[in-house]
């Protein structure tokens, strides 16, 4: 590594490498030295176009000694391995969600990361979009008081063809599960963000339309430090609407609603102040229903930006002209990127690190292992015995629970 510089490489090219191959290639602290994926025209091509070495096999990007940090964006279940390869040879690593498909990976890279002094950034960037970082920061001011109670429900369509288009994803080998590692990682990386690590989860797993192995459909309760419940709903059996993400606390409540399946309408809060405490109010309130007042106020909302791409339909023309304005580094992608290259430089720590995903990683075992034994499982996870359901439900041992 030259003074302030890393030389890089990205790891599978074609779907969401993409978008570290930009990062890569714009981000005046990187310079972009290789590419590889399994896909030997693909990767030959782009590396010819952007001057840069190609592999077809992460190990001989390793041997060629030419970086110092890579992105990893390949199917699930290469990962932790590319992951804990680059780690021994003295990288540092970028890896796309879900990180891990099972926590004894995830604990694997943390622990080769830490003895070796190497960085590891995870590209959850859900949160640095709107409204997510408004909602850690009502939580984090105390204005909701204790949090008691939530409600996270998650629903969007997703085809047969789907899964046809990109095989990997249909199977607990290759994808490791289906909506609870691949859609609603995201949504569990933020659970866990707002409201610290998990307790204890019971749940139940399902397929109810798809011809894939995996599971469609999810119904979990979550447990928190301090008695925090939010009951989680995912599916993927459901057109894009009536999204909800709500929680409520000793001080007052707020709500993410996309309930017409808008996606910018869930850009806005709903905050409600309670004009006295739930504990207190509980013994001042003479009547026997009577409720303590709520002050609603909106926080947030729909962006100019957004309003007028909805109005104009020009959302195609306005992503291509997007391509000319200058990069932004502060939300997206590029704010993991950029926060990763920080922290490889020694200037920081990433938006999102090892042990964070770690903890995702360890929710999502965990709601699969509460589904399987059928009752509560706490948090830390037993991996062995994770390890061991999942060794039988991708030898086709374990079946998920079909509903037809
Ligand atoms: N952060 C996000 O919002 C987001 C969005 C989409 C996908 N992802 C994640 O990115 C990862 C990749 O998903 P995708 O949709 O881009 O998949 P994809 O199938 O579209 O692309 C994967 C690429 O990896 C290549 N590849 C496969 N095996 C490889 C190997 N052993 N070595 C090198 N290259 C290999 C494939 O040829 C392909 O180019 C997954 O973990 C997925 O969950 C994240």
């Amino acid at each position: 590594m030259s003074a302030g510089r890393l030389r890089y490489a990205v790891i599978g090219i074609q779907g969401v490498g993409r978008h570290h191959i930009r990062a890569a290639r714009e981000h005046p602290q990187v310079e972009l030295t290789a590419l590889v994926d399994v896909d030997k025209a693909a990767v030959s091509r782009q590396a010819a176009e952007l001057g840069v070495q190609s592999f077809t096999d992460h190990h001989e990007l390793l041997a060629a000694g030419l970086v110092d940090a890579v992105s990893i964006a390949t199917p699930h279940w290469h990962l932790a391995p590319i992951g804990l390869d680059c780690l021994a040879a003295g990288l540092h690593i970028l890896v796309e969600k879900p990180f891990a498909t099972r926590l004894s990976d995830a604990r694997a890279m943390n622990e080769l990361a830490e003895q070796r002094g190497l960085q590891i950034g995870v590209a959850y960037q859900y949160r640095t979009f709107a409204p997510w970082p408004r909602l850690k920061a009502i939580l984090d001011s105390g204005a909701l008081g204790k949090v008691q109670q939530g409600v996270w429900r998650w629903a969007e369509f997703r085809p047969d063809a789907y899964f046809v288009e990109s095989p990997w994803r249909a199977t607990w080998q290759e994808s490791g599960g289906g909506i609870l590692i691949n859609q609603i990682s995201h949504d569990l990386d933020l659970l866990c963000w707002l409201l610290g690590p998990p307790v204890a989860v019971t749940a139940r797993i399902v397929n109810q339309l798809h011809q894939a192995e995996i599971e469609d459909a999810v119904t979990a309760t979550i447990a928190f430090a301090q008695g925090l419940q939010v009951a989680f709903q995912a599916t993927i059996n459901q057109p894009r609407a009536a999204g909800i993400r709500l929680l409520s606390g000793d001080q007052g409540l707020v709500v993410v609603g996309d309930a017409l399946g808008r996606a910018d309408a869930a850009t806005e809060l709903q905050l409600g102040l309670y004009d006295q405490p739930a504990a207190q109010a509980v013994r001042s309130l003479p009547g026997s229903h009577d409720q303590p007042g709520i002050r609603w106020q909106r926080v947030g909302g729909v962006t100019p930006r957004h309003r007028i791409r909805k109005l104009l339909g020009l959302k195609q023309l306005m992503d291509w002209s997007s391509r000319f304005r200058a990069r932004r580094w502060d939300s997206g992608h590029p704010a993991i990127f950029a926060g990763f290259v920080q922290a490889a430089l020694g200037q920081g720590q990433p938006l999102v690190s090892g042990r964070e995903a770690e903890r995702t990683v360890e929710l999502i075992n965990g709601i699969i292992l509460s589904s399987f034994l059928g009752r509560w499982v706490d948090f830390p996870l037993d991996a062995q015995e994770y390890d061991a359901l999942f060794d039988a439900l991708r030898r086709g041992k374990q079946e998920v629970q079909r509903w037809r």
